[in-house]
């Protein structure tokens, strides 16, 4: 049988900070579930800012002009069955480096829609504050839900806890748990 492609990109700066421990975590249950999983750290990879240059509507099939890391991530986002985006709140939203990858998703889409459609969704977010809608937390968690329904994609889960210094959230057993059970369910294709 196939095995189920999940794709995670991680939006903190930190390796072993909170999103990426949660990260982690869902590689761990997807993994454990039979997944061929693929982690990228945004932070470091040089990702440009979309230029709107519209070149892909222009030309079907011209793919993004720019030339930088997102020449490697974007055949990843094509064959992945799902992909899990973890990132840290930042200023009550996501972090930049997550939001310049997903402005790129934007050379994905066409007349006939968007390449992410159908696919599988997993969100993660960290946010220090402890009520996540004073954090961002919910403003950053709401992008997705609208990002995702236009993109005719499902989000399968989101996994979002408090912590504040690196590696904090492992303490937080029961988000820890939901972060596993996350990469589990992500495998579940019907
Ligand atoms: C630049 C910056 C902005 C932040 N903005 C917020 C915020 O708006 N709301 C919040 O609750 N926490 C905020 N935080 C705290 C982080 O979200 C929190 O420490 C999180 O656990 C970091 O996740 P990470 O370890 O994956 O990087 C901010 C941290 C930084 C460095």
């Amino acid at each position: 049988m196939k095995k189920v492609k999940v794709l995670i990109v991680v939006g903190s700066p930190r390796k072993r900070g909170n999103s990426s421990s949660l990260a982690r975590q869902v590689a761990a249950g997807a993994e454990a579930a039979g997944a061929a999983v693929e982690t990228y750290y945004l932070h470091g990879m040089k990702i440009k800012p979309c230029n709107a240059c519209d070149a892909r509507r222009k030309k079907p099939g011209a793919g993004c002009v720019l030339k930088d890391d997102m020449r490697k991530l974007y055949p990843k986002l094509r064959s992945a069955d799902a992909i899990v985006v973890a990132s840290p709140v930042y200023w009550f939203t996501v972090s930049a480096q997550t939001k310049l990858f997903m402005d790129r998703w934007y050379a994905l889409g066409s007349d006939d829609g968007y390449e992410l459609a159908g696919k599988r969704f997993g969100i993660v977010m960290t946010y220090a504050d402890a009520d996540p809608f004073v954090s961002g937390a919910v403003n950053a968690l709401r992008t997705f839900q609208d990002a995702c329904r236009f993109l005719g994609a499902e989000i399968v889960g989101m996994v979002y806890g408090s912590a504040w210094r690196a590696g904090e959230i492992l303490r937080n057993k029961s988000v820890m748990k939901e972060a596993y059970a996350l990469g589990k369910k992500l495998t579940e294709i019907k």
